[in-house]
């Protein structure tokens, strides 16, 4: 593609929203869960900017540099060694925001899948995922958001990697939304820095046997849920949501914080099963929380143009 077709070239996007940790998993293990972001970018001379948003926290979201998809779409060109052009970005937030569902994760998945699409698809999967994961900070959200389905990340040599595997059908998700938000910096600052032996054996085998759980043996969740790590720490952050999440659990149901929270991610182990949560949920909460009965998203972050209106779904194998 020629310099002067790229500037003319308008990339959609779709991501997913994510659920990361997914009870022991910290920073490791997250989910796509089927509710998107919708982007559309326009390649502009360099230098114009114009931003549109609407949907989830769109009140709360700036239309200047500091943009998020914007600033990820200027660190890859130049990580490509190309000059930024401008940009024109209409953007549609389905993903509640700042609520734990990985909106921020998705504004990066967003960009740096624009902007592979702008740079007419140089950029290699594990160049999307290191990219994202430097602005994100973490990977377990970008992986999902991403690839798609059940990530495990991780890093070798400072170098993020992944591996996507497949939920097994009866594993039925449900998020609780409240109306309130929670920062994840906020959330990250209450962590120790430390942890006990045994706490770090009791996570290891509750991670270990989260994936069993999630991809054989749904009726295992509930002890595969446990965490010693991050959700005990933050309770006082969000004291609503833990009493949600030990209302769900003491009910029988394999709640946790979604995320740095506030929403609560119910792994139910049957579709049917999500209806008795929202009514233990209606029960022991206020009204304020907004059940959301999803399914596990298996493609992750999907881009497409006018010249090629096809999904790009080269990145679902795994
Ligand atoms: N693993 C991260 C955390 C997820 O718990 O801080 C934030 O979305």
């Amino acid at each position: 593609m020629s310099a002067a077709a790229a500037e003319t070239r308008t990339v959609h996007v779709r991501v997913p929203a994510t659920s990361a940790n997914l009870g022991p998993g910290f920073d490791t293990l997250g989910l796509a869960l089927s509710v998107y972001d919708e982007v559309e970018v326009t390649a502009l001379p360099p230098g114009e900017l114009e931003i549109e948003v609407s949907g989830s926290g769109a009140e709360h979201i700036p239309r200047d540099d500091s943009h998020l998809i914007a600033r990820t779409i200027r660190y890859c060109f130049e990580a490509a060694g190309r000059r930024a052009p401008g940009l024109r970005i209409v953007a549609h937030n389905g993903i509640p925001h700042g609520k734990g569902l990985g909106s921020s994760g998705a504004a990066v998945a967003a960009g740096v899948l624009a902007a592979n699409g702008l740079l007419d698809g140089q950029l290699t999967d594990a160049d999307l995922l290191r990219l994202a994961t430097e602005l994100e900070g973490h990977p377990d959200n970008v992986a999902p958001a991403l690839f798609g389905g059940l990530t495990i990340a991780w890093t070798e040599n400072g170098v993020p990697q992944h591996k996507k595997l497949l939920v097994h059908r009866g594993v039925a998700p449900v998020v609780f939304v409240p109306d309130r938000t929670m920062s994840t910096s906020m959330a990250r600052s209450v962590l120790a820095a430390e942890v006990s032996r045994e706490d770090a054996v009791f996570n290891v085998s509750r991670s270990a046997l989260l994936i069993a759980a999630l991809t054989q043996s749904p009726d295992l969740l509930m002890s595969a849920t446990e965490d010693k790590l991050h959700q005990e720490r933050r309770a006082q952050a969000m004291p609503e949501t833990f009493a949600l999440v030990n209302a769900l659990r003491a009910a029988g149901f394999a709640a946790v914080v979604s995320g740095a929270g506030p929403s609560v991610l119910v792994l139910a182990d049957g579709p049917g099963r999500r209806l008795e949560a929202a009514a233990v949920a209606a029960e022991a909460a206020d009204g304020s929380w907004q059940p959301l009965m999803l399914a596990v998203d298996f493609l992750g972050g999907t881009t497409w143009t006018a010249d090629d209106p096809r999904m790009d779904m080269s990145r679902t194998a795994g």
